[in-house]
Parts: structure tokens; sequence; C-alpha cells
């Protein structure tokens, strides 16, 4: 590839979350690196990451990672806190990666549905600014059936949540029946869909994402825990609805 950037060996295959510098150390002694086709045999070697081979394998996404997730319930979207985390869903490999993989957002641990994994700062950003105008939209079970004012309150702008100090952005409420919904934020604020019916007197039971944007969960056609690797450019084409997966 031209304009390829190159860096140290050693470098490189740590911060892909390979081993440590020592590690490469000793794979380069057993001749299981290759670069451009020839054993390498020096760590600090310069090296563009298409040149590379690890026992004849190329590496694991070495120009950046995002990911398109079906995050399934009772996973927390952490990397520290104890139980089930989402990143207990991808190759342990990753969580040694640099720079470090996140997600775009956060769903509650009892939130199922789309999420976007990426180690892309700027990404992460263009999708998360309410500059951009991503919207979300989720499908929501309710304990209480719906009192019939919900579409209108949620529309008016004028909602204000406990502790918040700014009323939620107008929110679309499409009454499925009269106990399931589908709303679409324009906003993405903590506990959001559960506070919000919370703040009209009903109960959330099951919530599940189905939309980032123009990206259905149903279109990409993954299952509770499975996840596809994508490019930043792919994923905004997905998003804004110009391309389907
Ligand atoms: N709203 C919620 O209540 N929870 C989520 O995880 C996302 C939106």
């Amino acid at each position: 590839m031209t304009g390829v950037k190159t860096e140290r060996l050693d470098r490189l295959l740590s911060r892909l979350g390979y081993g440590s510098r020592s590690d490469v150390q000793a794979w380069l002694r057993q001749g299981l690196i290759t670069v451009a086709g020839t054993p390498a045999r020096s760590p600090s070697l310069k090296v563009s990451p298409d040149d590379v081979l690890i026992d004849g394998k190329p590496m694991d996404h070495p120009y950046g990672l995002t990911v398109i997730y079906h995050k399934p319930l009772d996973a927390v979207c952490s990397h520290r806190e104890t139980g089930r985390l989402i990143y207990d869903d991808f190759p342990e490999r990753w969580a040694c990666r640099k720079p470090a993989l996140s997600s775009v957002g956060r769903l509650d641990k009892e939130t199922s549905g789309l999420l976007i994994v990426t180690d892309d700062g700027q990404l992460n950003h263009r999708i998360t600014s309410p500059k951009h105008h991503i919207s979300r939209t989720y499908v929501a079970t309710l304990h209480a059936p719906l009192a019939g004012d919900e579409a209108e309150v949620f529309a008016s702008g004028k909602l204000l949540l406990k502790d918040d100090d700014k009323p939620c952005l107008p929110a679309e409420l499409t009454v499925i029946d009269e106990t399931h919904v589908s709303i679409v934020l324009h906003e993405g604020r903590y506990h959001q869909v559960r506070r919000m019916f919370a703040a009209v007197g009903n109960h959330v039971t099951e919530l599940t994402r189905s939309h980032i944007g123009a990206l259905s969960l149903a279109s990409t056609a993954l299952a509770p825990g499975e996840y596809r690797s994508t490019t930043p450019d792919a994923l905004l084409r997905l998003i804004s609805g110009t391309t389907q997966v």
C-alpha cells in the first residue's frame, strides 16, 4: 500500500494486542514473523502492516477496528465492572489493543440491541455528537397500557426528567399495541427511554435498540452477542441510509 506509515515491528505487534515486546523477541527468534516474505530478525525493523505475517497469517485489523454488535441482555458496556462485559464477546487480543476499543454511547445492562464498538475516537464523536443529528430508535415493552397522551408529551420538547435541567428534545413515539411502542430519540441521556416512561407514570420492562440512524439491527442478521467488523466510511453510509447491509 502506498503512503502507509511504517512503525517499529515490536511496537506495532504490542499495540495490536499480540503480546509484549519480549514476546515479540521470542517469536522473532523462532522465525514466526515474516516481513515482505522474509523472516524478520530485528524488533526495531520499521514495517508497514500489510507486509507482516505472523505464523503465516496477516495481522488482525492493523488500521483500526470498528464493529457492529448485537448487545445481549445482561452484558455491561464497561471495561472495568465485574460480571459479563460486552468486551467478553470479542477476541481476547482486542482487550490489549491501543487505542482501546470503546462503545459508541452505552446501553444499560438490561437493554439489548444495536451497538457500535470502535477504536476510532473521531468516528465515536461523529455518531454521538448531537450536531450530526443521528437518531436512535428503541422498541419498548411497557408494564401498564399506554394512557394515550404519551406521543404528545414526548413530542412536545417540554418533558423535564427528574434531576435534569433541560427538557428532552422532541421524540417520536409509534404505538405498536397498548403495551408495545417504538420511540425515536435525537439525543442520548442516561437511561433516557426508561426515565421518559417513568415521567409519565409507566415502567419499561423490556428495551431493545433497533436502529442507529437508518441502520437496523434486523438488517444485520446478528444474533445477540454476535458482531461484524466494518470500516468507518461503510458504517457512516449505513447509518445515513446511502447503502444497505
Ligand atoms: N434508554 C434507556 O433507558 N436505556 C438505554 O440503554 C438506552 C436508552
